[in-house]
């Protein structure tokens, strides 16, 4: 499920379409879009464009909530043209599947199965069938058709081949008919599809619940075809057809099921493959009719498929690695593989508003408890709150994004020198600190004592505290509350309270002091890996990973971004430790490997060696080319401390960048080594935070916590407590 987390993710470094980079290197041979096609990965693993509307696959009549196909041993229902990738909600979209018939048995129209459920009895397949590549998507069903597919923005092209003759010898006099339906049934009253007699073109639309969000929406489409001779056609509902009827309006039935419902065409022969065009759109059939006719004029498969590659290939093509130093391929197909699934959903909204108007309707979009924030610097347990709506739980999440959001909004206003505003929302981008409890501990089920002590707590509205034990809804929870948007969930969202400890990402600084200082924190930070509090499967987790960045031990990042990766996230069919959430789990491998993790909604990349010997950004704005280089690269991944640095050539001993690194181009130079070093461990080189990092100084960062010992630069200003002007506050200049 996504969290403000995945959606603040700057996709900005990827996102427009630019042929550039190194002309040689072809990335696409490293991207397997069939990773997370099981165990619940969810993704889309179909034929797309960046960012295109048109995603066309095979559906799977999986339990699962899948991106349309999986491998987990499910046969085929349909062929359809709407997904989305890996929401884990609802099964995705799947609107007005497609499916093929050589023949229906005797000749009977009749005797083909129509409903969804009975017709994925002829959908079986032979996983070795089944060919993915960007642009393209293809399978072979046990029935001996072939559907392959293609799209461009707004329509799809699918080519079925299909046996000449059956077992028996006889001629196929191929069927293929479209459906009112989706993945997850939830089609409304009134569907209609209306058949062309004379040229077999097919529109209709229907109203469904939305996927993952609330309320309805709308879907039109055009099909047409292209191929043998058009025998004959009409339109089926339930388990019956009848080709003397051409139009069709169809309720949502009773019991709650969408009766089924649709049209089909028939065809003379088999001789040649059927072209099926399937323009869409969420306006009316004509507009879906214009944009097929538009963006495939003239029904060229390998054409449409060629642009669509090219297209992806501009696409991933600013970011290019070294092959060579000896690193495994399925390293790289991990990476570009995560950069591709961050294509599928931009998502990237202003929060402005939603700041200080509070929706009716606030579980699908702006914030509530307005009053409550406004009065009380927090959220309530319990809140009181009649002017909007929405699931009353995660009071503690919702605070502590709240407060991410306002100092997202302050860092905005300083931007447009609205310098009240900016001190306005600075200062309630602390309300993070009105739940922390400095006296509450914590201890395991079997009543031992994690030995931790401060950690966030839900309040009331009359400010007493009310409990929750922060290992609920942690991996190792087995207590069985819910922390999802179920009523009487907790209050903390899809992750515990231990793992909510760490969602300061605008000040670590003093997080950390109320953490006990940096060594404290580290081993907090520690003591969440190793016991599997934190899952590395959902967003929450994702930041973890490089915290220790703030603590002056970037070391320890680069040590955890690689127990990680490979592990949890290999280059298989079911390598992704939770669904894929519209991009989130390749968002994080891609940066993880690239070695430049965000912080998302700042301007800071966190640095540790990537995990190749070089990696290029060229970025599409400026065309300049952004490069880090490792000398002393291991592929065995035993080098993966950073000992020194330079930054075009002069030393460079922060922790961390800002994307001007990635507009204006240079060269980021890291010459890493087998044991931790003092580089980037400095009040002056970690990342910038609101409050000032204190207590600090160069000897003290937590040194000798599982870790051998530095042998870098000697601590030279040690002794006194540094004080780090460069922070959010009031001097930096973040914008
Ligand atoms: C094959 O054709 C024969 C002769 O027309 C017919 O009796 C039989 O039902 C057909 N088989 C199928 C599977 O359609
Ligand atoms: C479906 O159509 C019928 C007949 O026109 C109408 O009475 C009904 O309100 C429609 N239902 C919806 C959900 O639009
Ligand atoms: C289809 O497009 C390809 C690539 O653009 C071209 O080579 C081929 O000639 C086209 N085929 C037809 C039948 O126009
Ligand atoms: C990266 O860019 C440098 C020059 O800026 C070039 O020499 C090198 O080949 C490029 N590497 C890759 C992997 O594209
Ligand atoms: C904000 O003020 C600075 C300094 O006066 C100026 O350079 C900048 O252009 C201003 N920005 C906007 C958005 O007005
Ligand atoms: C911010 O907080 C400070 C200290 O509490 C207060 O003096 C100041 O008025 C606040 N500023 C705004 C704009 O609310
Ligand atoms: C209690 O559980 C924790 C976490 O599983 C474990 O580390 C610890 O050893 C257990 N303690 C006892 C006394 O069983
Ligand atoms: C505060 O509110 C909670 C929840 O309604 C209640 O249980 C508690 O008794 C109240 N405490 C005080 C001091 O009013
Ligand atoms: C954490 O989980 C991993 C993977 O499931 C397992 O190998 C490891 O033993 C677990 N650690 C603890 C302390 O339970
Ligand atoms: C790491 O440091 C230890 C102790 O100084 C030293 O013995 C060892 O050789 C070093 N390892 C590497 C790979 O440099
Ligand atoms: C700096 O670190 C040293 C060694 O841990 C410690 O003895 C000293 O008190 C620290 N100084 C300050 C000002 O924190």
């Amino acid at each position: 499920m996504p969290s403000p987390v995945a959606r603040l993710l700057p996709l900005s470094l990827l996102g427009v379409p630019q042929v550039l980079g190194a002309a040689a290197f072809d990335p696409l041979q490293y991207v397997d879009q069939l990773i997370g096609s099981r165990n619940g990965g969810n993704i889309f693993p179909g034929a797309t464009l960046p960012y295109g509307l048109a995603k066309a696959v095979a559906d799977t009549n999986s339990p699962s909530n899948q991106g349309g196909f999986t491998l987990d041993d499910y046969p085929v229902s349909g062929f359809s043209v709407l997904h989305d990738s890996g929401t884990g909600g609802s099964p995705s979209l799947g609107n007005f599947p497609l499916f093929p018939y050589s023949s229906c048995p005797g000749d009977d129209v009749n005797r083909c199965d129509f409903p969804k459920k009975t017709r994925a009895n002829h959908g079986g397949f032979d996983e070795a069938s089944v060919k993915a590549h960007p642009g393209y998507f293809g399978i072979t069903l046990l029935s001996g058709v072939e559907a392959e597919m293609t799209t461009t923005h707004r329509a799809a092209l699918f080519q079925f081949t299909f046996p000449r003759t059956d077992r028996e010898g006889n001629v196929s006099r191929p069927l293929i008919l479209q459906d009112l339906t989706d993945l997850s049934d939830s089609r409304e009253d009134n569907g209609t599809v209306t058949v062309d007699p004379l040229t077999g073109r097919i529109r209709g639309s229907s109203r469904f619940r939305a996927s993952f969000s609330r309320g309805y929406y709308s879907a039109y489409f055009c099909t047409d075809f292209s191929g043998p001779d058009i025998r004959d056609s009409g339109i089926f509902v339930n388990s019956r057809a009848s080709t003397s009827v051409k139009t069709l309006t169809v309720s949502r039935g009773i019991n709650n099921y969408p009766l089924p419902g649709g049209a089909f065409v028939r065809f003379e022969s088999a001789d040649t493959p059927i072209l099926a065009r399937v323009g869409i759109s969420f306006i009316s059939s004509e507009q879906a009719c214009r944009n097929a006719e538009r963006e495939i004029p003239d029904y060229n498969f390998s054409a449409v498929e060629q642009a669509a590659a090219d297209a992806w290939k501009a696409k991933l093509s600013p970011i290019s690695v070294s092959t060579g130093g000896g690193v495994d391929r399925s390293l790289l197909t991990n990476f570009y593989s995560g950069i591709y699934r961050t294509m599928w959903e931009v998502g990237y909204e202003a929060v402005l508003k939603d700041a200080e108007v509070e929706p009716y309707d606030w579980s699908s979009m702006g914030r509530g408890g307005l009053d409550s924030w406004k009065r009380l610097g927090y959220i309530p347990v319990q809140d009181f709150d009649y002017k909007g709506f929405g699931t009353f739980t995660r009071s503690i999440s919702r605070t502590l994004e709240y407060s991410y959001n306002d100092f997202a909004i302050s860092q905005i206003a300083k931007g447009l020198n609205r310098t009240s505003d900016a001190e306005k929302y600075i200062n309630s981008s602390g309300n993070w600190r009105n739940l922390f409890k400095a006296d509450q501990g914590s201890a395991f089920a079997n009543g031992s004592d994690t030995g931790f002590v401060g950690f966030f707590q839900p309040r009331f509205l009359n400010e007493t505290w009310d409990h929750q034990d922060p290992l609920w809804c942690s991996a190792i929870d087995r207590s069985g509350v819910q922390c999802s948007l179920t009523v009487g969930a907790k209050e903390s969202y899809e992750s515990s309270i231990w793992e909510y400890s760490y969602f300061v990402p605008h000040n670590q600084a003093d997080l950390t002091t109320l953490f006990g200082g940096p060594a404290e924190f580290v081993r907090r930070l520690d003591f969440l890996h190793d016991t599997n509090i934190t899952y590395i499967g959902n967003e929450p987790s994702f930041l973890t990973v490089f915290q220790y960045h703030y603590a002056g031990r970037p070391a320890l990042s680069a040590l955890r971004a690689h127990a990680y990766i490979p592990r949890y996230f290999s280059p298989t069919p079911g390598g992704l430790p939770g669904n894929d959430d519209s991009g989130a789990m390749g968002s994080f491998v891609a940066f993880a490997m690239m070695g430049l993790f965000p912080n998302p909604g700042q301007d800071v990349y966190l640095i540790t060696p990537p995990f190749f010997e070089s990696v290029n950004v060229t970025s599409p704005a400026t065309g300049r080319t952004a490069r880090v280089r490792c000398v002393d690269f291991d592929p065995s991944y035993k080098n993966v401390y950073v000992q020194s640095a330079t930054l075009d050539g002069r030393p460079y001993s922060k922790n961390w960048l800002d994307h001007g690194f990635f507009t204006r181009g240079g060269e980021l130079v890291l010459t890493l080594g087998g044991n931790e070093s003092a580089w980037g461990t400095a009040i002056e080189d970690l990342p910038p935070s609101v409050g000032e990092y204190v207590g600090f100084n160069e000897t003290l960062a937590g040194r000798g916590s599982g870790l051998r010992r530095s042998c870098g630069r000697p601590a030279a200003a040690a002794a006194a407590t540094l004080r780090y002007s460069g922070r959010f506050g009031l001097p930096y200049n973040y914008i």
